[in-house]
Formats: structure tokens, C-alpha cells, sequence
């Protein structure tokens, strides 16, 4: 893959938001959509974790395939350090395995996929496994960890789908699109997956404020992919769920807590508080990675505080009063009980939550 820049739409779907090319972790820059679409090359795990913290590579499934190709990185750069030496090279890829960890602390893919690559390096030395063959097993595991995200989110898209009428008008918030996953996308899978069987839908995307993933990043994807889609400022989704105009709200997670509460982007529980009181089922779509069952409840969640200067402005422009503070959460929960039913690879699954999640909590090789 090279540089590349080109404002129309048209890329290949599922999208290509993070690959491997020439020894580099390579991800479509969303900090430049929908202006301008070109690619950010990370040659090492400084410029990775700066991209994953600037957002130009975002959303939970899509954060955990940069940490799977990182850590195919980091072995790369210490064996290139240090040599054929697993033992020597072992440090420097904690070290940067914890650097990873670092960069954004809601989206529990993240750390799936340092566990699963990290695990896989461990046990391959454990095995005596050479230096070089352990780095081309974690490479073909970061595909793998791209690959089965596409699959899911297929998967989970098809379970969706069936529960939306033709002509559905479909309200969603963030962007939970294929440029938030391996490609495919979770809430926004689901109407790439009603529109593959056929079905006609309108989807109201909320703009997200502060960084606009909804008015940019959700609005390009659906263009680009031919989909009717109408941008809302956040404030006006309470008027369109009262006009009657929304058949279900649907969303993706950064993580769900084993009870089912699920955090997600800022204004995800505002609209849930909505949905009910409007008698809208309120879905949220994502995969078994998303699911963490180490965390109780939404209270065990760390919410990402960011600069309050992202509320501050919209780029290089000041939106606020010179003197004012800003808060800036990035995530909120919705308590499991505001929640229709989650779609997932493993199908539609609703209350009561203690027993349906059971296929998604589920870690094989990890006691229950
Ligand atoms: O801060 P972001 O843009 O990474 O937040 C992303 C979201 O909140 C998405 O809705 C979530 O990760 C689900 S993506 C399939």
C-alpha cells in the first residue's frame, strides 16, 4: 500500500483501515476524512500508539487489529535490535506491548488482542519456537485477528438484519462502520447486511460531538457505500424519535460489562433513556471481543477523559468562550436494562442478560 490521496469515495470493502505493508502497520488516517483520504504509515510503536491516541485509527474492534499488527511490529524492531535472541528480545516487546496498552483505556478489544498475540509469543518461546518463525506467527495472527473480525461482524450483520422491516429508518451514534473494525463495522454491518439482502433503509446518523465521528465518518462510509443517510446534531435525536420517524436505534460498544452494561461513545445512554421512553428498541451490535467478562458491571468501566481542548474547538478554530472550561468524557454506559438485546456473531441476544451472554463471555482455555 502506498501514500495515497483521493477525495471521492470508492474505496475496497470491506475497507482496508489497518494492513501490513513492507514492514509498517498502515492505517487510513480518520483524523483527515471526509476531506481527504490517505494513509498513515507507523513504522514504530511511538508513531502506533500517537495514531491510536490522535483517533486517526478508532473504534473498538478497529483498535484491536492496530494492537494485534503492533505487536508483529515490536518482535520485528527487537529482533532487529538484538537479534535471533528471544530471550533478550522478550523485554523490549513487554515494554512496548505496555505502550500499547497505554494509548486508550475504554475499548477492551485492545487489550483482547494484546492477551491473544502477547499470549501466543509466550507460549511459542515456552515452546522453543525460533525468533523468526515467532514473528511470522504473530503477523499471521494479526491478519487472523482482522479476518475473524469481518467474519463476525458478517455474522453478526446478518442477525441483524433480521430484525429490521424493509424500509427501516435505523438511528445510530458514533461510527460503528467498517472504518471502526477490521472493515466490516458492528451497528453499521447490520445495514450493510439488510441492504445485501435486499432490504431499503434510511439511516439518521448523530453528528458525535466533540470529534464528529457520526457527521464525518459515518455519513463518508454510508455514501460511499450508496446507503441514504441524513446527519442529525445530537440534540436533535429526541425529535425524531418523538415524530415517530425511528424503527430501532442501534449502536456499537467499546466494552460490555459481564451484567450487560455497555459503554460506548458520549451520548449512547441519552439516546437509550430516549429509545425507552419512545418505545424503540434500543440494539447494540458487537462481536465476543468486545465482551469483557472480568468486569462485573458498567461501574468497573474506565471512562477516557480527553483534552478538554477537543470541546474547545473544531480543529483550529475556538468554538468556546475564551475563559470557559470544558469536560470532556469520551465514553458513556448504558445500564443493561435500557438495552433491547446485543447482536452478535453468536446471534440476537436478550434478556435476561445473566444467562444469554454466556456464548460472548465466554474465553476458551479460561475457567467460566
Ligand atoms: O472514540 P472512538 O471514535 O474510538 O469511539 C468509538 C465508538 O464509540 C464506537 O461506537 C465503538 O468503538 C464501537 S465500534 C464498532
Amino acid at each position: 500500500m502506498t501514500n495515497s490521496s483521493d477525495t471521492k469515495p470508492g474505496l475496497p470493502f470491506p475497507f482496508p483501515v489497518v494492513a501490513w505493508d513492507q514492514g509498517e502497520v498502515v492505517l487510513i488516517d480518520q483524523t483527515l476524512l471526509p476531506d481527504e483520504l490517505a494513509y498513515r504509515r507507523c513504522g514504530d510503536i511511538p508513531t502506533l500508539c500517537q495514531a491510536i491516541i490522535e483517533l486517526a485509527v478508532r473504534g473498538a474492534p478497529a483498535i484491536g487489529v492496530a494492537a494485534a499488527y503492533g505487536l508483529a511490529l515490536a518482535w520485528n524492531l527487537a529482533r532487529r535490535e538484538v537479534g535471533d535472541d528471544n530471550e533478550r528480545i522478550w523485554p523490549i516487546f513487554q515494554k512496548h506491548r505496555a505502550e500499547l496498552a497505554a494509548t486508550r483505556p475504554t475499548a477492551v478489544n485492545l487489550f483482547w488482542a494484546l492477551d491473544r498475540c502477547g499470549g501466543l509469543a509466550e507460549q511459542m518461546i515456552a515452546g522453543g519456537a525460533a525468533t523468526e518463525a515467532i514473528g511470522a506467527a504473530l503477523l499471521a495472527d494479526a491478519a487472523a485477528v482482522r479476518e475473524e473480525d469481518v467474519a463476525m461482524c458478517r455474522a453478526m450483520g446478518e442477525a441483524g438484519a433480521e430484525l429490521l422491516p424493509d424500509f427501516a429508518t435505523v438511528l445510530t451514534h458514533c461510527n460503528a462502520g467498517g472504518l471502526a473494525t477490521g472493515g466490516y463495522g458492528t451497528a453499521i454491518g447490520v445495514i450493510y447486511a439488510a441492504k445485501a439482502a435486499g432490504k431499503t433503509l434510511h439511516v439518521f446518523a448523530d453528528e458525535t460531538r466533540p470529534l464528529l465521528q457520526g457527521a464525518r465518518l459515518t455519513a463518508w462510509e454510508l455514501v460511499d457505500q450508496g446507503i441514504d443517510v441524513t446527519v442529525l446534531c445530537d440534540s436533535a435525536a429526541a425529535t425524531v424519535l418523538r415524530q415517530g420517524k425511528i424503527d430501532a436505534v442501534i449502536t456499537g460498544s467499546d466494552r460490555v460489562a459481564a451484567n450487560g452494561d455497555a459503554a460506548n461513545k458520549i451520548g449512547t445512554y441519552p439516546l437509550a433513556v430516549l429509545a425507552h421512553r419512545h418505545d424503540v428498541p434500543f440494539y447494540i451490535a458487537a462481536p465476543a471481543s468486545t465482551f469483557d467478562p472480568d468486569t462485573p458491571d458498567g461501574d468497573g468501566i474506565e471512562i477516557e477523559e480527553r483534552d478538554p481542548a477537543e470541546v474547545h474547538h473544531w480543529r483550529a478554530e475556538r468554538t468556546t468562550a475564551v475563559g470557559a472550561k470544558a469536560w470532556n468524557p469520551a465514553f458513556d454506559v448504558t445500564p443493561a436494562s435500557l438495552i433491547t438485546a446485543f447482536i452478535t456473531e453468536h446471534g440476537v441476544l436478550r434478556p435476561p442478560f445473566g444467562k444469554s451472554l454466556a456464548p460472548v463471555l465466554a474465553r476458551p482455555g479460561k475457567p467460566a
